[in-house]
């Protein structure tokens, strides 16, 4: 596994499949943030809840041993029309995680003006899981934005999160412990992190990302 870094420590990239997690300590992650690739290449509930079964038991048994108890797991996803019908993608994730030891906390919306598509993934929802046992305490605060697709770095072949979204999640969540995201793509998510004074561990699979992602936060090899 390929390792970047920063001068200060404070960040860290690994470049691999984050279905394993082994170099992150147990319970010493305070926020998960990310955003998997969205379910866009099938069709079909059969293949969707497939799709959010992976997510829940073959990435979601990791992300279980690193969060600190009373940590939370923000997972921002996109949902579409397959076809047929509307998938209810929440839905499903919530379904899977719910099996396999999470609770819903909250649950909030990015919407998509000016979306590239005709309506796959205009509708983005931010949903907040605690282990069961954990839970947040209700807030009066609404979790809303319509906000248009962030213009990403030119060679990022992903989607970003718009960075008002990240920060006010992170903002409302456990202070204590880094911020990981498993799916970190062009690493938008540790820009966030780290302007916030939180650190920040980053898994990415594709090498190419994982550069990208390293020569924007000024991170360096240390080892692989
Ligand atoms: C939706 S993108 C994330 C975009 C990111 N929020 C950004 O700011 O660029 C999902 C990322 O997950 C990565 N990915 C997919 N499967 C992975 C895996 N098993 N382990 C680690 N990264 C993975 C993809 O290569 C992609 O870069």
């Amino acid at each position: 596994m390929i390792v970047y870094e920063s001068r200060d420590g404070r960040a860290r990239l690994y470049q691999g499949d984050s279905r394993d997690l082994s170099p992150v300590p147990t319970a010493s992650v305070g926020v998960i943030l990310t955003s998997p690739p969205y379910w866009i290449a099938d069709s079909g509930r059969g293949a969707a809840d497939r799709y959010a079964r992976n997510l829940a038991v073959a990435f979601g048994r990791e992300w279980r041993r690193v969060l600190a108890p009373g940590g939370d797991l923000w997972l921002v996803l996109g949902d579409r029309h397959d076809g047929r019908e509307w998938v209810g993608f929440d839905g499903l994730v919530t379904g899977w995680l719910r099996r396999t030891g999470w609770r819903l906390q909250s649950k909030g919306l990015w919407i998509q003006t000016r979306p590239r598509e005709r309506w796959d993934n205009r509708i983005n929802y931010l949903l907040r899981f605690r282990k069961a046992g954990s839970r947040v305490r209700p807030s009066g605060a609404t979790l809303c934005w319509m906000l248009p697709l962030p213009r990403t770095h030119p060679e990022s072949i992903w989607d970003a999160t718009p960075e008002p979204v990240l920060r006010a999640l992170l903002l409302a969540s456990r202070k204590r412990g880094a911020v990981l995201d498993p799916f970190c793509g062009a690493g938008t998510v540790g820009r966030v992190a780290l302007g916030l004074g939180r650190e920040w561990i980053g898994v990415e699979r594709d090498p190419r990302m994982a550069r990208l992602t390293a020569r924007r936060l000024k991170l360096i090899g240390v080892r692989s």
